[in-house]
């Protein structure tokens, strides 16, 4: 019989996708995965040895923001893409709250050519605005596009649509799932007096769990009526989770490694600023309620909302401080340490990061370890324990609000089409990412 010949082989990982998990080797092949299963005697161009590693399907992060253009001072598409493929993610999709915002064709072609720089795939959102609603089915479809984002509540920049009229309008315009960050604006400006001066503690009661709560309500009752389907971003509440529960037909959401891992008022009183992200970091009720909503199978994806701001901003006095946190590197060991710990699966874990992504934005031959889908892999060593610190981060703005922490399960491999791009640590070759392709678009 004739010697089966790859561009590359991984050799005897363990591998974790849709059969569960085993040892297997893959063999790929043009940038795509060609085979999985016993391969002792296959040849290829290249061969890494996975023995005592776990093989994932490329870990995407369907949340972050780089900030360019417009904020390239904290972070940008090269750095953040860097960041990412450090900590074991494969794949990205951007937000639009940028300077200019990304809201129109141009803007979107303009990050598309800037994003050459990127280190991993990657996919932006199109901002939804009063003005924009009736381009949004044309800015939707365009290459590169991941579907479209509103912000209900206003958070870091002025990208807001959070009335009922203009809601209707966004979801009433195209088809694709649309993403969605859902604090209730007027509730958040009746209560923004809750805020006190230099106390970060209070602002989970400025930014309350009854807003977070009130405007998914009137989201999903706007879902209904439109018959859209959306994406719930960042959930903070236990209290949404059942509501989220009875609408899962129409309805996925995100949690974030943040709210699943840090909880109020101690992160408050111990990281003061750097614990700031709206939705805000809750207490240890809505926190469990969150693993809840892992452990009934209610959130779909897991995504970090990379935010970086920079120290000196951080270091405002409270309300001044904006709000937002790095993540996209810290997502993978962060996870998986709960993993360790058996609050989730590894294979829940896959679902949520790989399989969830593919199912809920459609991507097209991404996020899932199979043959004929690209070979994104991450590999991980679940038995490294490592610590976090601000000097591992590459993000722009050099720190992480998991400084200290003590992981158990690192990334130590990211492949990308075939391409090993970080492996042990190290960077490998040059920055090589291209737009992800979504079926709904093809
Ligand atoms: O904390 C946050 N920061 N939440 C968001 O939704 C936006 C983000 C940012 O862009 O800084």
């Amino acid at each position: 019989m004739a010697t089966k010949t790859f561009d590359l082989l991984l050799r005897g990982g363990t591998v974790v996708n849709h059969e569960g998990q085993g040892v297997r080797d893959v063999g790929v092949r043009g940038g795509r995965i060609a085979e999985i299963g016993s391969l002792a005697n296959a040849e290829a161009d290249e061969v890494i040895d996975c023995t005592g590693l776990h093989v994932l399907p490329g870990v995407i992060d369907s949340q972050v923001h780089f900030r360019e253009p417009g904020n390239e001072h904290k972070e940008d598409l090269e750095s953040g893409s860097r960041a990412a493929v450090l900590g074991g993610v494969t794949g990205v999709f951007e937000m639009p709250n940028t300077n200019p915002l990304t809201t129109t064709q141009d803007a979107i072609e303009d990050k598309l050519s800037r994003a050459k720089r990127m280190w991993c795939d990657h996919a932006f959102y199109a901002g939804a605005t009063h003005d924009n609603y009736k381009d949004l089915e044309e800015l939707e479809m365009l290459p590169g596009v991941c579907g479209v984002k509103i912000f209900m509540g206003a958070s870091t920049g002025n990208l807001l649509v959070p009335d009922d009229d203009g809601v209707r309008n966004v979801l009433s315009h195209g088809r694709r799932r649309v993403a969605i960050h859902s604090e209730d604006e007027e509730m958040l400006r009746k209560e923004a007096h809750l805020a006190r001066d230099g106390d970060w503690t209070s602002h989970p009661e400025a930014r309350s769990a009854a807003a977070a709560l009130r405007c998914t309500e009137r989201l999903l009752k706007l879902a209904r009526e439109t018959g859209r389907r959306i994406h719930v971003l960042h959930i903070s509440t236990a209290e949404e989770v059942p509501l989220l529960q009875q609408h899962k037909d129409i309805a996925t959401c995100e949690v974030t490694p943040q709210h699943l891992t840090l909880e109020g008022p101690e992160v408050y009183e111990r990281l003061k600023g750097l614990a700031q992200m709206n939705p805000p970091v809750r207490d240890a009720h809505h926190r469990a309620g969150l693993w809840q909503g892992i452990c009934q199978g209610v959130f779909d994806v897991i995504g970090s909302d990379h935010a970086p701001h920079t120290l000196e901003e951080k270091a405002k006095s409270y309300p001044a401080s904006p709000s937002g946190m790095p993540g996209v590197q810290t997502l993978v060991p962060v996870m998986l340490t709960h993993v360790a710990e058996k609050r989730l699966s590894l294979s829940r874990f896959v679902d949520l990061v790989c399989h969830g992504p593919n199912r809920i934005f459609q991507m097209a031959g991404k996020g899932r370890l199979a043959a004929g889908y690209d070979a994104d892999f991450t590999v991980v060593d679940l038995n490294r324990e490592e610590t976090i610190t601000h000097d591992w981060s590459a993000t722009k703005s050099g720190w992480t609000p998991f400084d200290g922490f003590k992981a158990k399960g690192w990334p130590v491999g990211t492949i990308i089409r075939g391409r090993c791009v970080m492996w042990q640590g190290d960077l490998i070759g040059e920055a090589g990412g291209i737009p992800i392709r979504f079926q709904e678009t093809l």
